[in-house]
């Protein structure tokens, strides 16, 4: 006998029953609000060249310098699992010609992400994520569209104290002045800033805004804020965006220092928190990012887009809601070989109509099956022996009340359907 261990990975975990119902509810909540938007499904691979990602999120960014799980493949290619879906779905967009089709295209995805991250409570290496893009509209009613569509799915699933954090991050032309501002800013205080941010302050000073230590926190008090720097199509696009989310009714703060830890986005920002979760509180986060398109070889296509971390909602909605799981309708118990062998034909039947059926094992008796069915939370349970098989009638029983009865075997299914 072996002494190993085996583990799933640190910072990655097995989903199963009953956690598992819950993130279908999810997902099929999500699935119905995107298509209710128009967006449909996409489905790219799990891994791409590494470049997919390392030009598009930024080689200066926190996911591309440290969290990539990056490999060379046996044929020496450089290969990484995505750490995030934006990028792929780009590059399938780009690849597939799918400019070419009337904008705007809208897709949703679903699936697992990878980052190499301290692994801490709402912080995975292997997460889900579900997430939309829209290609080929410049906004900003789009953007309020697609926020608000993220309010929606988030609501039908009964999350409450949710903040919509917005900004806009300015665009080529406007950005590289605010950029500028900042560096003066922090220019005499680089010695009260982390290392981390000492480096952000040479490659991307915006991402020492959401730094999260104290010292980086207190320095940055008073700095500039991007939102007063931004150029005249930029303002107006945010001021519009913000009119827009009002019209729809749409709760939001703006956040000037809410910058984003990917280099591709251009205006619009936003990051959907909860007062409910702890350090890790971004349940959603998307944006603007109108020139990825373009960089992976494609024609100039403004696009938005956002991801929700599943792994986070489900936390939230396992503290909040009280859940109703899935049970078997019906728990056949047989006594004797012959009562046996209908139990299968009638769990058959049953099955393709549609119900959970269990089946009890003839071989154990009538109360170890009874006590089966009632671990497993049946509905009904139904008795058949040799004295059922002549007269055709069946005792069933409802596990929640005890109510019971007899009834045809003939019409199990109708006496099912009209109960349900
Ligand atoms: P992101 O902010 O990196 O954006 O991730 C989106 C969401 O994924 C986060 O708000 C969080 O809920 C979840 N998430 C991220 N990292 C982890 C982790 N290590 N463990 C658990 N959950 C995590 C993006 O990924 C962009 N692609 C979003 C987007 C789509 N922008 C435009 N289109």
């Amino acid at each position: 006998m072996s002494s190993v261990q085996y583990k799933a990975l640190k910072g990655m975990q097995d989903i199963l029953p009953p956690d598992i119902y819950i993130w279908q509810k999810v997902e099929a909540a999500a699935r119905e609000v995107f298509s209710s938007y128009g967006f449909q499904e996409v489905r790219t691979p799990v891994a791409e060249a590494t470049n997919v990602f390392t030009r598009s999120i930024g080689e200066n960014t926190d996911i591309v310098e440290k969290e990539m799980y990056t490999f060379l493949d046996k044929g020496d290619r450089s290969i990484s699992l995505r750490p995030e879906g934006t990028a792929s779905v780009v590059r399938c967009y780009v690849e597939k010609n799918l400019h070419t089709l009337p904008p705007p295209q809208k897709f949703y995805y679903t699936g697992p992400m990878f980052r190499y991250e301290r692994p801490q409570s709402g912080r995975f290496r292997q997460f889900y994520q579900l997430g939309v893009e829209a290609f080929g509209d410049p906004g900003p009613r789009i953007d309020a569209e697609v926020i608000s569509m993220l309010r929606h799915c988030l609501e039908r699933l009964g999350l409450k104290e949710i903040i919509f954090n917005v900004n806009s991050i300015g665009c080529p032309e406007c950005r590289p002045v605010y950029r500028e501002k900042l560096i003066e800013f922090f220019a005499g205080g680089l010695d009260r800033l982390c290392p981390d941010c000492n480096r952000r302050y040479r490659t991307n000073p915006l991402r020492i805004l959401d730094c999260k230590v104290d010292r980086c926190i207190e320095t940055r008090q008073g700095a500039p804020k991007v939102t007063d720097y931004l150029c005249e199509g930029c303002r107006t696009h945010f001021s519009s965006l913000l009119s827009f989310l009002e019209l729809l009714g749409v709760s939001y703060i703006v956040n000037p220092d809410m910058v984003r830890g990917l280099d591709y986005y251009t205006r619009t920002t936003f990051e959907v928190t909860s007062k409910n979760l702890g350090a890790q509180n971004a349940v959603a986060a998307g944006g603007r990012y109108d020139r990825l398109v373009k960089e992976f070889g494609g024609p100039e296509t403004p696009a938005i887009g956002f991801a929700m971390g599943i792994e986070r909602i489900i936390e939230l909605l396992k503290n909040s809601a009280s859940h109703d799981f899935p049970r078997p309708e019906v728990f056949i118990a047989a006594i004797g070989e012959l009562a046996a062998r209908e139990s299968l034909v009638m769990a058959d039947g049953l099955r393709t109509r549609g119900f959970w059926v269990e089946v009890g094992d003839a071989d154990n008796s009538l109360k170890s099956q009874m006590r089966r069915a009632d671990r497993l939370s049946s509905r009904y349970v139904f008795i058949i022996g040799d004295e059922e098989l002549k007269s055709g009638r069946l005792k069933w029983k409802k596990l929640a009340d005890s109510e019971q009865g007899e009834i045809s075997m003939f019409e199990i299914s109708d006496f099912l359907i009209q109960r349900s």
